[in-house]
């Protein structure tokens, strides 16, 4: 079953990540089929070898340049596994754009995943983090997906469970992290969608529009209006989102920084309360500012952006800057969304 691949050696990665950052890989190949990537990781040249996966590249912030073997997700496919009068089930490859995906779903009136509109990124990454936006999270939609095993080349199978999905977090970013190869996802979407209405942003654009019984196509439209109106694009501006998680804190904690900041917004997060890591970033002052071409973007104080020539170290060096006066003046940790990769 070995199937051919073409390994490029010191390969500038600044194309294959949304960031932009200019860093090198030794050696770096593209796979388009699980048999490709089953030969790749047995091949012997590169047992000693570290390994980096990558998908759309757009959560992941390069520090310095890379000593091994970057993989690069470039399995594609959207078909039908099964389909009845309510649902419809889809194969996709992992290498698939995420946005595309969305908007080939829509286009069809199948409904689930029209609030993660213009999400950069790929199909593959997406259970990895979760992905979520404007109320809805890719668990909802999420049948199984399939994996290759890193050590053993095995093509596994996990169902909904077994990923232990959370906010922005699954088991692929925890125990199995960096074990497994992520290749086809399964995601069953409904023919007649019921519209997800309840994050506030998402409502108050949809009444600004007039419309009363929004379609799923209006519901992505309305989605990708307010995105573009305060995400920056990667294709014009260098970033990833969402740089940082939103913290979730006790309720006690909560309960004392409101008496001291009344206005500070919050969401209830199971026995304990999520606070918007923009508001916090805002109120240290670090919205707009710029040093050389690293910076904190003008609209959302939780993207870092790359304006140009930024290295992987300087776009840190802020990060870590902004977590120091976060935790200064709040006693909040910040946790990184972005993969950081040295
Ligand atoms: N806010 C500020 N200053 C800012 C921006 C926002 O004070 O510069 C305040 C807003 O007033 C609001 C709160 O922060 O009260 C939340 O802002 P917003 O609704 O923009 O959402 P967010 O919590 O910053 C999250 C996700 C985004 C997702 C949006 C919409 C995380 C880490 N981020 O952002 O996801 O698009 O909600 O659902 O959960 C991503 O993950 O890359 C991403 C962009």
């Amino acid at each position: 079953m070995s199937q051919s691949f073409s390994i490029q050696e010191n390969f500038n990665l600044s194309d294959y990540n949304t960031m932009g950052i200019a860093a090198k890989a030794r050696y770096f190949c593209s796979v388009q089929s699980i048999e490709a990537l089953q030969s790749l990781l047995a091949d012997s040249r590169f047992q000693d070898t570290p390994n980096f996966m990558m998908g759309g590249g757009s959560n992941v912030l390069f520090i310095r340049d890379y000593d091994g073997l970057v993989i690069h997700m470039d399995i594609k496919g959207i078909s039908i596994d099964q389909e009845d009068g309510e649902d419809i089930t889809l194969n996709v490859g992992a290498g698939e754009n995420w946005h595309n995906l969305v908007l080939h779903s829509v286009e069809k009136g199948w409904g689930g995943i029209e609030n993660l509109s213009l999400i950069p990124g790929s199909v593959g990454a997406a259970p990895i983090q979760n992905i979520g936006a404007y109320g809805v999270e890719l668990e909802e939609v999420f049948e199984s997906l399939e994996a290759v095993e890193v050590k053993t080349g095995e093509l596994k199978s996990f169902n909904k469970e077994e990923c232990r999905f959370g906010y922005r977090d699954s088991i692929f970013k925890n125990e199995l992290k960096g074990l497994f190869v992520i290749t086809g996802v399964k995601l069953k979407l409904q023919k007649s969608p019921k519209v997800n209405t309840s994050y506030r942003a998402l409502s108050d654009k949809l009444e600004e529009k007039g419309i009363r019984n929004p379609s799923i196509k209006d519901i992505s439209k309305a989605v990708i209006e307010i995105r573009q109106s305060k995400l920056p694009d990667p294709a014009e501006i260098g970033n990833t989102g969402s740089f940082f998680k939103n913290p979730v804190i006790s309720k006690e904690q909560f309960d004392e920084l409101q008496s001291t900041y009344p206005d500070i917004p919050s969401y209830p997060a199971g026995d304990k309360i999520k606070v918007p890591a923009a508001w916090l970033i805002d109120q240290c002052g670090w919205k707009g500012k710029r040093f050389g071409d690293a910076g904190v973007h003008k609209m959302q104080a939780l993207v870092i952006v790359n304006y140009g020539n930024a290295t992987g170290e300087e776009i840190w060096n802020l990060a870590q800057r902004i977590q120091v006066s976060v935790k200064e003046r709040f006693g909040v940790s910040l946790t990184p969304e972005v993969n950081i990769v040295s």
